[in-house]
């Protein structure tokens, strides 16, 4: 893979990995970048999970060798811009190779290689903060503090001659550099998992870098970006802000005997013949963390559940609790609740929903008593109706919640005054 004339891949695939920080499927694997940034002086771009230690140092031995450097040249740093252990875990088989190598790391991350390797690098370590450079002889790289993207000791670089970022776990996605798949949505589903909470931090560092000029951004997962970095920045931006990507609907559900899901499936098809975008995801069987992203890529979020031991079906409990963990905020929500006897379902997720922020709902409700009715399909029929506009509320009054609708009370003041 070529970055620049100076700047070399040394990372690893992992088709080994199931699943990514022992939850997120990873059907694909996973990448461990690494780079190699060859100038007077040579640095080393963080390191990769401790498996994949030997690959790693042959690829540096390899690419030093390339360079035309003799046997016994060294990398003068390695700089470790987060700690968590698919980048540090061959920190210290690197020191054995490479012992005149100094580390270059933050303070907060200094205080971690304790917690992880129970020492630390001595006199090998140097602590940086934001705003210090380190020459390298015809470059500088100047770092950038990028505290919870995504733990508190991450740092990034910028390299002023190559305009390359190296922005450590940010704009990175799940999957292997040998496996062809589209960056957006294997990106969106690693950022709302794993960054989806701290997007404060994004769109602080976001304001921080935007005067830079970045050509490249080099990511410790996923492909190297190099085209049309206006378009990673701007998605970065929206799924910070929290603002729906797109308007749709999402609807995920659960179901026990097939009833919730038939009524999903009414609905989905009442959505369809009415031009909404619309996907579906069985909360049980479907990878939720996919069901997340897209709860947070578009406008509208149906939810479907039974009741269950008085309360919330478990699958859809932990969905809604995965949703306000990450700062679900201002989209709007409906309800589809089955219950034999005593449906509470509906009400459950509501109350759960209560830590998420500006969520308006629909009007309609729909609760099944065990199987899908007559009523019941005339009111998917009304929920699909609402769910036709977007969720910018009713657009008659500005503090009313509630999805657009003839039938808003709203809108009948309008009219009326
Ligand atoms: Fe790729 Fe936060 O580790």
């Amino acid at each position: 893979m070529f970055i620049t004339n100076t700047i070399k891949y040394i990372g690893v695939n992992d088709h080994h990995i199931d699943l990514f920080e022992g939850q997120y499927p990873v059907p694909n694997g996973m990448a461990y970048n690494s780079y190699l940034i060859l100038d007077e002086k040579i640095a080393v771009m963080d390191s990769v999970e401790a498996c994949f230690a030997d690959e790693w140092i042959a690829n540096i031995r390899r690419e030093l060798s390339e360079a035309g450097r003799s046997a016994d040249c060294q990398p003068d740093y390695l700089i470790v811009q987060h700690m968590e252990p698919d980048h540090s875990g061959s920190i210290f088989r690197f020191l054995e190779e490479f012992p005149r190598a100094k580390v270059i790391a933050s303070a907060r991350a200094m205080a971690m290689v304790r917690n992880f390797f129970g020492c630390d690098f001595g006199a090998q370590g140097v602590i940086v903060k934001e705003g210090d450079t380190l020459s390298l002889g015809n470059r500088t790289l100047t770092f950038y503090g990028a505290t919870m993207i995504h733990w508190p000791e991450v740092i990034m670089t910028y390299d002023d001659q190559d305009k390359v970022l190296f922005s450590a776990d940010a704009f990175g996605k799940f999957g292997t550099l040998d496996v062809e798949d589209e960056w957006l949505p294997e990106a969106r589903r690693y950022y709302i998992g794993i960054v989806g909470k701290f997007g404060v931090s994004v769109q602080t560092l976001l304001k921080k870098i935007s005067g830079l000029e970045i050509r490249t951004i080099c990511s410790l997962h996923g492909p190297v970006l190099k085209d049309n970095i206006g378009y990673y920045m701007d998605k970065y931006n929206v799924w910070s802000s929290y603002e729906p990507e797109e308007e749709g609907v999402t609807i995920a559900y659960t179901s026990m005997y097939g009833n919730t899901k038939l009524a999903v499936e009414e609905l989905e098809n009442e959505l369809l013949e009415r031009g909404v975008k619309v996907v579906v995801h069985d909360l049980a069987r479907d990878d939720m963390f996919a069901a997340i992203a897209d709860a947070f890529r578009f406008d509208r979020l149906i939810l479907a559940t039974t009741t269950y031991n008085g309360g919330v079906f478990p699958f859809m409990r932990t969905f809604i609790e995965h949703l306000t963990d990450r700062g679900f905020f201002g989209r709007t929500v409906g309800f589809i609740e089955n219950g034999s006897w005593s449906p509470v379902a509906a009400r459950g997720m509501r109350a759960l929903l209560e830590k998420a922020k500006n969520i308006g709902y629909t009007e309609s409700e729909v609760r099944i008593l065990s199987s899908v009715s007559d009523e019941n399909l005339r009111g998917i029929r009304d929920m699909a109706e609402v769910c036709m506009y977007n969720s910018r509320g009713c657009m008659s009054m500005p503090w009313c919640k509630r999805v657009s609708s003839l039938r808003c009370k709203c809108m009948w003041m309008i009219i009326i005054s």
